[in-house]
């Protein structure tokens, strides 16, 4: 059979809807590859091209983002007809929604359906760090084995959960971990009354009474560095932090100092402050696991959230309701 090239060419340009989005960063191919069969995408061009950027900017109608893009209030001013930030990622503490919020751009983001994926990620991490995994896969390929056993690990069933943030993927994790018979505690901007587990006023106290802290708040100034030397302090010698939320809420100098220190036991990191750049001393520290922001990376979850970003795209275009706008839209 010969293919009709022009056909197939006009069927992609009848296809292509007269809408400009911007890709804010490099975004994921799940993501970037409908958006660009869709619309007329101008993919960083901000970045990589200001003066073509300059020529596109008045018709920027959209702005496609991921969890970690930056969307400051200074690239907003700079497109009038902007209506909608869609990320697609639950996390969306890069974009200035208070100035977006401003010229009545609305956001979106993409909750719920990595909550899962999410949470899985944080028990693997945990049982990681726990029983040291990594180095045990390290140890049986270096042919260590030969020379004797690897060292004792500690348990993880049984021992004292602190989660820092009991928001939609903070009950996950606590759910996953009741199979593990852990002792859960929360600390979070309030209580919730709903919930079996124990609320603890401020980070520090969770810490010190936790063999694990994980954290899986929002990043963003009001939580930047909530997890200071104190809190790293508190959490001891024994214990072990894990990080799925942002490399921000983590104070990554006192932490490198901690681990090398002794004064923290371990860590299991899945963000950084500066990614995808990690401290060369983070990675010299052969009990410390790191992931590089795999939270929610299967083909399944990441199709769920491309999915609802564009659907939040679309129906912005349709003038029809957004499906999951942030919850500072939501009344
Ligand atoms: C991804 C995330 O890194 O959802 C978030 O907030 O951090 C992620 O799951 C990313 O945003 C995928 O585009």
């Amino acid at each position: 059979m010969t293919i009709d090239q022009t056909a197939v060419f006009t069927l992609g340009a009848q296809a292509l809807a007269d809408i400009d989005i911007l890709a804010a960063s490099r975004l994921p191919p799940l993501y970037l590859g409908p958006l660009q069969q869709a619309y007329r995408v101008h993919d960083r061009l901000h970045e990589t091209d200001p003066a073509a950027f300059d020529a596109v900017a008045p018709r920027i109608r959209a702005i496609a983002a991921s969890g970690e893009s930056k969307v400051p209030a200074s690239l907003i001013e700079r497109l009038p007809a902007l209506e909608i930030v869609s990320v697609m990622g639950v996390g969306y503490d890069g974009v200035d929604v208070a100035a977006a919020k401003a010229r009545g751009v609305t956001v979106t983001h993409t909750p719920d359906v990595l909550n899962d994926e999410v949470a899985d990620t944080t028990l693997g991490l945990m049982l990681c760090a726990a029983r040291q995994l990594p180095a045990a896969d390290r140890f049986v390929r270096a042919g260590e084995w030969t020379q004797g056993p690897m060292p004792l690990q500690r348990k993880m069933s049984g021992a004292r959960l602190g989660i820092v943030g009991m928001g939609r993927i903070g009950k996950a994790i606590a759910h996953r971990a009741e199979a593990f018979g852990m002792h859960i505690a929360y600390t979070a901007r309030s209580a919730k009354a709903d919930l079996p587990y124990r609320f603890v006023a401020t980070p520090v106290e969770l810490a010190a009474d936790s063999d694990f802290l994980v954290v899986i708040t929002p990043g963003g100034a009001a939580t930047r560095k909530l997890i200071d030397a104190a809190v790293l302090k508190a959490l001891g010698p024994k214990g072990i932090l894990v990080n799925v939320a942002r490399g921000s809420v983590v104070d990554e100098s006192a932490l490198i100092e901690a681990l090398e220190s002794g004064s923290l036991g371990g860590a299991a990191l899945d963000v950084f402050e500066n990614e995808p750049h990690v401290p060369d001393r983070l990675k010299a520290l052969p009990h410390v696991v790191l992931a590089p922001h795999i939270g929610s990376a299967t083909r399944e979850t990441r199709q769920a959230m491309a999915d609802l970003a564009l659907g939040n795209l679309r129906a912005q275009f349709a003038g029809q309701p957004l499906l999951t706008p942030t919850p500072e839209y939501r009344r």
